[in-house]
């Protein structure tokens, strides 16, 4: 069963999150939704059970003097998942390896699950640098911490809300590449699943590879429509 996850980002109003709740509750399908932290409590609500929630950041603190962050504690009421690292939040909130690895120490306390999103910047792929990268991503992040729930999201940078993807023969490349050195670094693989401009077009490709274990969704994820279209091909896609 593959992982299918909506990161909304900044999107949506309250009228249109109680729009696209009755929507997407006709579909029977597991899904991740992760809006903004204010509409957690009323999709808690709305959503039938076979949706989870996500956060899309968490504190790295647990509570206190700590004007607008949300800790992982008041997450987990919600939350079964948190993403941590994404490069949104690397670019325009400087987030670097050690801000991350206390989020992620903090939100394994608490008990959520972690999506760590790498990936490379367009740059750092002409100069053949992908690889080192993202194990350093990795490693920095994870110092530490459980290998528990640890769910990696490849996203590569150049390909996020650009209507870009890497070659099928690339994300195979990367996600085995991820396992392998997750299994050597931590004595298991960890779970890979894509994230990156994936649309209903191009989700049954993206998840026939036996190495990716499922998507983080965008721009796609917003009309429920659509987000429902990709959990559908990626049920008829079958993964173990
Ligand atoms: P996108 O976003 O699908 O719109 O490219 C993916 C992400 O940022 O998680």
């Amino acid at each position: 069963m593959s992982l299918i996850v909506g990161n909304w980002k900044m999107h949506k109003s309250l009228k249109e999150v109680k729009d696209y709740c009755k929507k997407i509750n006709k579909c029977k399908l597991p899904m991740v939704l992760c809006p903004p932290f204010v509409y957690l409590h009323i999709m808690k609500e709305l959503l039938n059970d076979n949706f989870e929630l996500a956060g899309q950041d968490s504190s790295a603190h647990s509570n206190g003097p700590y004007t607008g962050e949300v800790s992982a504690e008041m997450l987990k009421e919600y939350c079964d998942y948190v993403i941590i690292g994404h490069s949104e939040r690397r670019h325009h909130f400087n987030e670097k390896g050690p801000d991350l690895n206390k989020k992620i120490q903090r939100a394994q306390k608490a008990g959520l699950k972690v999506i760590l999103c790498v990936g490379e910047s367009l740059n750092q792929r002409v100069q053949n640098k992908t690889t080192n990268y993202i194990e350093r991503q990795i490693r920095e992040s994870l110092l530490n911490c459980s290998s528990n729930d640890i769910i990696i999201a490849y996203e590569p940078i150049w390909a996020i809300g650009t209507g870009r993807t890497p070659s099928l023969e690339e994300i195979e490349f990367i996600h085995q590449y991820i396992k392998a050195f997750t299994k050597e670094s931590y004595g298991k693989e960890f779970k890979v699943i894509y994230g990156g401009s994936v649309d209903e077009k191009d989700v049954k490709a993206i998840l026939s590879n036996k190495h990716v274990d499922g998507v983080l969704v965008g721009h796609a994820s917003l009309d429920p429509n659509e987000f429902i279209e990709i959990a559908k091909i990626s049920d008829k896609v079958k993964k173990k």
